[in-house]
C-alpha cells in the first residue's frame, strides 16, 4: 500500500477518506496512547517490545487492548512497502463518548489508527546536531506513551525557536531525556544514561544501545546524571525510533567534546547499522 493508505477502526483508506468524531475522547481530552515503530526493508523492527510497551500505557490509562499482539502485526502490516524503511505510528484512544466528560464512558469502543511514513534518520548524523537543557514541566507518567504531548510540543519548540533539534529536560537538577528522546552521555569513558523510572519513556533504541555496549564489552551504565555531570561529558546523544542515535555537538552554546560528533558515537552507529543489517 502506499504512504496515502491509512488503517482506522477495521479499514484500509486513502488518507484523505479518513474522518474521526469531534467527539473522540483523543481530540477532546487526549486520551490515548501510541507507539512508533520503525521498519527496515519492510519488517517492523522490535515490534513484540514496542507491543508490549503498548500493552503497559493502555494498562496505565485503563484501557484494555483492543486487540492482540498478532492481530497488532496483521493490521500493520499490509501498510508497509516491501523493501522499504518505513516508521508505522499507531494510535489507540478511548473512543467516541456521547459527551463531553472528564469520567470515563459507559460504553467505550476505542479508536484504532495507524499510518505509516519514511524515515531519513541519518539526516544530521554527519555534523551532529544542538540542544538545549530545559526544566523538565512535564507530569509524573511519563513511562506512559500517551498521546497528550503538549508539554513535549512546547519544549522541543523553545528548542527549534533556539536554532536546536532538541531540548535535554533536567528535574530537580538531573537528567531525564529528550524531549522525543531518551538521552546518553559518555563520561569518563562510560557510556551512561538515566535508569527507567516513570520519569523517562522507556525507549526501545535505548534497550538497543544498551544490548550492543554489553555485547561489545563497552563500558555502560544506567544511573543518574546531575546536570553538572555533564560538564564533563565528552559525548552527548539521543536516541529514537525515528532518529535512531543522533550526536548532540553543543549544548546551551557550549562544545561538546571537540564539536563533532565523538568516537564512540562512530562506533555505535556503524555496529547499529550492522545490527539493522543483520536482520535484512
Ligand atoms: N518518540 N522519550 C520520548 C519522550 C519520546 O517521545 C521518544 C520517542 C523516546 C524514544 O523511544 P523509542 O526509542 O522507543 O522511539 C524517548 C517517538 C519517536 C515520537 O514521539 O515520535
Amino acid at each position: 500500500m502506499g504512504n496515502d493508505i491509512i488503517y482506522l477502526n477495521g479499514q484500509y483508506l486513502p488518507l484523505s477518506d479518513a474522518k474521526i468524531s469531534v467527539m473522540d475522547r483523543g481530540f477532546l481530552f487526549g486520551d490515548g496512547v501510541y507507539e512508533v515503530i520503525p521498519a527496515y526493508a519492510g519488517r517492523l523492527f522490535r515490534l513484540e517490545n514496542h507491543l508490549e510497551r503498548l500493552d503497559n500505557s493502555l494498562r496505565s490509562i485503563r484501557l484494555v487492548n483492543p486487540h492482540s499482539h498478532e492481530q497488532w502485526r496483521d493490521i500493520l502490516s499490509p501498510l508497509l512497502q516491501a523493501g522499504q524503511d518505513q516508521s508505522v505510528y499507531l494510535q489507540v484512544t478511548r473512543g467516541v463518548a456521547p459527551k463531553r466528560d472528564h469520567a470515563f464512558p459507559q460504553t467505550i469502543i476505542p479508536t484504532v489508527f495507524a499510518m505509516v511514513s519514511g524515515i531519513n534518520p541519518y539526516a544530521d548524523h554527519e555534523r551532529g546536531v544542538k540542544a538545549v537543557s530545559m526544566e523538565d514541566s512535564r507530569w509524573k507518567l511519563c513511562d506512559t506513551k500517551a498521546i497528550t504531548l503538549l508539554a513535549n510540543v512546547l519544549l522541543r519548540q523553545a528548542a527549534v525557536d533556539q536554532g536546536c533539534a532538541e531540548a535535554l529536560l533536567f528535574k530537580d537538577g538531573y537528567l531525564t531525556e529528550g524531549a522525543a528522546s531518551n538521552a546518553f552521555a559518555v563520561i569518563n569513558g562510560v557510556l551512561v544514561t538515566p535508569p527507567k523510572t516513570p520519569a523517562i519513556l522507556p525507549g526501545i533504541t535505548r534497550d538497543v544501545i544498551l544490548e550492543i555496549a554489553r555485547n561489545n564489552n563497552i563500558p555502560c551504565s544506567e544511573q543518574a546524571i546531575a546536570k553538572t555531570d555533564l560538564n564533563d561529558a565528552s559525548e552527548i546523544w539521543v536516541t529514537s525510533s525515528t532518529r535512531e542515535i543522533i550526536p548532540i555537538v553543543e549544548l546551551d552554546g557550549g562544545q561538546i567534546g571537540d564539536g563533532k560528533p565523538g568516537p564512540l558515537w562512530q562506533k555505535f552507529y556503524r555496529l547499529f547499522q550492522d545490527y539493522k543489517q543483520s536482520l535484512r
